[in-house]
């Protein structure tokens, strides 16, 4: 059985859950060497295979409409292998569900998908995206770590207090969310203040925001690499290192963050 799900959540749409989602899956899969799924629940088109210039032959779609026959080994025929080690269950690539496939897409076909993927897997990351809470929360509920991904701005500050809130009255405990803030620039500080002060709460990790390195990753078709002095890949991992509650054994030396270093739970 799993060791762990991790859903990744956007506060709104946008906000960079499935960028959170993918390289939170290969860092998972970096630092603890264990199978490792991303299930791609976003919709209604997926855009990891884009971001990864992979081609799979399956998608969710077809997942979800085997899913009555579906067993481990039929969902293992379904992902695709990327080189990075991660198993990916791509989104769909056309926004149109043909009339027959339709019955099929249900919150039942997801649960299943996920009940099968944790026999399978030692790790689950779901990129979830901007849906609401109370329409899921029972995938929601299946999970280790729910984390919910916002950018630094009033809007996005705002749209977490209301997802946060609708949550709660979904009977959800809104504590189980951990907060991700991505696209963190330097003057962001003042954000910070602000949502801790009306949220009392803290964040998980606040990424940087990088656009040169995240569109680069995209156009290579590859995840975030690690290199010397890259804050993004050293954030991305300090954030896996946590949610797995791993830490780092060896002193590390200045701007070794982003190496692999030695880890133990
Ligand atoms: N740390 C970052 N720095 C700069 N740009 C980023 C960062 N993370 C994500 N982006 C960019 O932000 C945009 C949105 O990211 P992404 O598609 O991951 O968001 P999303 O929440 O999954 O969106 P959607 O609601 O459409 O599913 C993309 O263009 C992505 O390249
Ligand atoms: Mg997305």
């Amino acid at each position: 059985l799993a060791e762990k799900v991790i859903i990744v959540i956007g506060a709104k749409g946008g906000v960079g859950a499935s960028t959170v989602a993918l390289n939170l899956a290969v860092q998972t899969a970096q630092l603890t060497k264990k199978r490792v799924a991303l299930l791609e629940y976003a919709r209604p088109f997926g855009q990891i295979a884009l971001m990864l210039d992979l081609h799979p032959r399956f998608t969710l779609i077809g997942a979800l409409e085997r899913a009555s026959r579906l067993d481990e080994r039929l969902l293992g025929s379904l992902t695709e292998k990327h080189k990075t080690g991660i198993d990916i269950l791509a989104g769909p690539t056309h926004a149109a569900l043909r009339d027959e496939q339709r019955p099929f897409v249900t919150l039942e076909g997801f649960v299943k998908i996920l009940d099968l993927a944790r026999n399978a897997y030692d790790f689950v990351v779901i990129d979830l995206g901007f849906v609401n809470a109370a329409e899921w929360a029972r995938l929601l509920q299946m999970a280790e770590n729910l984390l919910l991904v916002a950018e630094p701005s009033a809007l996005a500050l705002g749209m977490l207090e209301r997802y946060l809130k609708a949550a709660s009255s979904a009977g959800i405990d809104p504590q189980r969310f951990q907060i991700v803030i991505n696209r963190w620039r330097q003057n962001d500080e003042d954000f910070a203040t602000r949502t801790v002060g009306t949220l009392s709460r803290t964040f998980l990790a606040r990424l940087p925001n990088d656009y040169r390195q995240v569109s680069e990753a995209v156009s290579f078709g590859t995840p975030i690499a690690a290199s010397s002095n890259n804050l993004l890949h050293a954030r991305y991992r300090k954030m896996a290192m946590d949610v797995l509650g791993l830490q780092v054994l060896d002193h590390q030396p200045r701007n070794a963050e982003s190496k692999s270093p030695v880890v133990s739970a």
